[in-house]
């Protein structure tokens, strides 16, 4: 049996957590009431992010993106809990404290590391388009595509949501804690109130004008028609007795009765974009497993999330092009290891736009596409020092059928990553989301709806050749969600993950390479400048060190954006000496561990 942990709920008054405040914290002057943060634990944590340590720990570990929400995971991992049920506590609290990323109206990806056997597996609790959906569900009456907000806002783009079948999958394969006491961490603070932190007060200011399109998401985001401010004590009563509800009758809490009824009202009598999504489809949804796609990497095993998501595969496939190149010799700041990477990058996308859909609608060569024969054939075609005119999809080793490409997805600030490891050696890698930020903008029995469907191609054909990526019904959308394990010789030495669209996938092997094989640790790993390339175009992260590569890449013939890059990346490093937790300085997750 585990020993109580060090993890005291030191809540403090305003006046003493105000004093402790580093940058990225609530300054709560108007509390009173509610719960505001911090313990001290969760001050330690935000200042060892503040100065760019990692945080050491021996036992567990537990790093997501806001401190109430990690400490409700730390609670559970200090009583002996293990990794599953301290996400489903994180989970819960994330709904509530950081609507705006994921919550129980949204979908999610899990990979488990066990600890007993030394399996791997993954749970996809990815939404699904409702039964009555067809492939021209964001298409005018003339077969265009509608533009991107048209189809996000309302009822049009809400898939059948899956993190509460997840949350309740993963505790019943894995979790060992009284599942209602799981949620009442996250019941409390929806009664008793929280502080809306910077972060929400600042997106709630910049989608005021979609909050506002629906009632109750006016309601609960702009209260008397103004914005929430940062340090706002905000209660959600309804998410409290929707938690009740869940708490009480498990995953069927959610998926029939009230809640059920709840959002599919929210849905189909939407003032804007009514949609299809109804009973019938929250009451089939189901939670599916599927094995982990791995790729060897530096004599590591990197898994993550097969079909449908790209992520796997898009970062197997980038690291298996890589593998031949010496990466830690050119180091971080020269701009030929930048332009390996983002060639190999350019590469894994033109193949995830041709390929990667849902597996079980359209037949997917996820072990062409990671067949290092292939790979290496790949990777000839960077190896000359030069910049691709045009990347285009391979041909890898499949039944090659009518499927096309589509375009770029959008890059939006919501998404959110939870990685813990447990006293067990479970590791759990978590990425949750509900699209856009504050998704679909529907409120419904105190949750945000997700926006998941427009991760679908909104194009059914090019060229009369229908598009892999296209809406069906019951399918799944394309996602770019790369929660990943690393293990070698069969054990977990890196959690990690991130949100931001299909910036995610280089997030994730930006971490990955710079961890490898330049040797840097979780917390320089996660805060170092990015730098992607998707689709031939340089991004990179201003106000970074990686902006002064701008005129090397130029030099090399690419055209070089700046702006910013959201990541919020979570990652957790095992190692002989314990563990080591990093958070991403762009986001509000800490990182705690005993
Ligand atoms: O599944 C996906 O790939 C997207 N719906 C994730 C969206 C996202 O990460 C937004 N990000 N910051």
């Amino acid at each position: 049996m585990h020993r109580v942990g060090l993890i005291v709920a030191l809540w403090m008054t305003a006046g003493a957590v105000a004093a402790q405040q580093t940058a990225d914290t609530v300054a709560p002057e108007a509390a009173g009431a509610g719960r505001v943060e911090t313990s001290a634990s969760v001050a330690a944590s935000q200042q060892a992010k503040a100065e760019g340590r990692a945080v050491a720990a021996q036992d567990w570990m537990v790093v997501a993106a806001h401190p109430l929400a990690v400490e409700a995971g730390a609670d559970v991992l200090a009583a002996g809990g293990t990794a599953a049920d301290a996400m489903v506590a994180v989970q819960a609290v994330l709904g509530l404290v950081e609507p705006q990323s994921s919550g129980l109206g949204g979908g999610a990806f899990l990979v488990w590391h066990d600890g007993a056997t030394g399996e791997i597996t993954t749970l996809d609790g990815r939404e699904t388009a409702s039964l009555e959906a067809t492939p021209r569900l964001f298409q005018n009456e003339a077969g265009e595509p509608l533009g991107f907000f048209e189809a996000v806002v309302g009822g049009r783009s809400v898939g059948t949501p899956g993190t509460p079948a997840l949350m309740a999958e993963a505790h019943a394969r894995w979790g060992r804690a009284n599942w209602p006491d799981l949620l009442k961490p996250a019941i409390s603070l929806a009664e008793e109130g929280f502080a809306v932190s910077p972060r929400l007060a600042m997106l709630v200011a910049n989608d005021a004008e979609r909050l506002a399109v629906d009632p109750a998401t006016a309601d609960y985001f702009l209260p008397g028609g103004v914005p929430l401010a940062a340090g706002d004590i905000l209660r959600n009563p309804a998410y409290a007795e929707t938690l009740r509800r869940i708490a009480d009758h498990g995953e069927a809490g959610f998926y029939t009765g009230p809640v059920a009824a709840a959002i599919t009202e929210a849905v189909q009598g939407a003032n804007h974009n009514p949609g299809l999504l109804g009973p019938l489809d929250l009451a089939i949804y189901r939670v599916k497993e599927r094995a982990a796609v791995c790729a060897p990497y530096r004599g590591h095993e990197v898994c993550g999330m097969g079909p449908p998501s790209s992520g796997a595969v898009a970062v197997g496939q980038i690291l298996g092009m890589l593998e031949g190149s010496d990466l830690a010799a050119l180091g971080a700041r020269n701009p030929e290891s930048w332009r390996l990477i983002g060639e190999a990058s350019r590469l894994a996308f033109a193949d995830r736009g041709r390929y990667l859909a849902d597996s079980d609608f359209v037949p997917v060569p996820v072990q062409g596409l990671l067949d290092p024969a292939y790979l290496a054939d790949r990777a000839a075609l960077i190896a000359d020092g030069g910049v691709l005119e045009e990347a285009i999809a391979g041909e890898p080793e499949f039944d090659h059928t009518l499927l096309w490409s589509d375009g770029p997805t959008l890059e939006q600030p919501a998404t959110t990553h939870i990685s813990i490891v447990d006293s067990e050696g479970n590791a759990l890698s978590m990425t949750s989301t509900i699209e856009n930020a504050f998704g679909a903008r529907l409120m419904a029995a105190g949750f945000l709806l997700n926006n998941e469907l427009t991760d679908f191609s909104f194009r059914s054909h090019e060229g009369g050749v229908p598009v892999a990526n296209r809406v069906e019904p019951g399918k799944r959308p394309r996602s770019s969600m790369s929660p990943t394990i690393v293990r070698q010789d069969g054990q977990p030495v890196l959690v990690l993950g991130s949100p931001g669209g299909s910036g995610i996938i280089g997030y994730v092997v930006n971490a990955l390479v710079a961890h490898l094989d330049w040797g840097m640790d979780v917390q320089e790993a996660v805060q170092m400048g990015h730098l992607l390339n998707r689709f031939g175009i340089y991004d990179l992260e201003e106000g970074s060190e990686a902006a002064d590569l701008a005129a090397p890449l130029e030099a090399l013939g690419y055209e070089v954006r700046l702006g910013a890059q959201t990541s919020g990346l979570h990652a957790i490093s095992l190692g002989p000496d314990g563990l080591l937790g990093g958070a991403d300085p762009r986001r509000e997750g800490v990182a705690l561990g005993e």
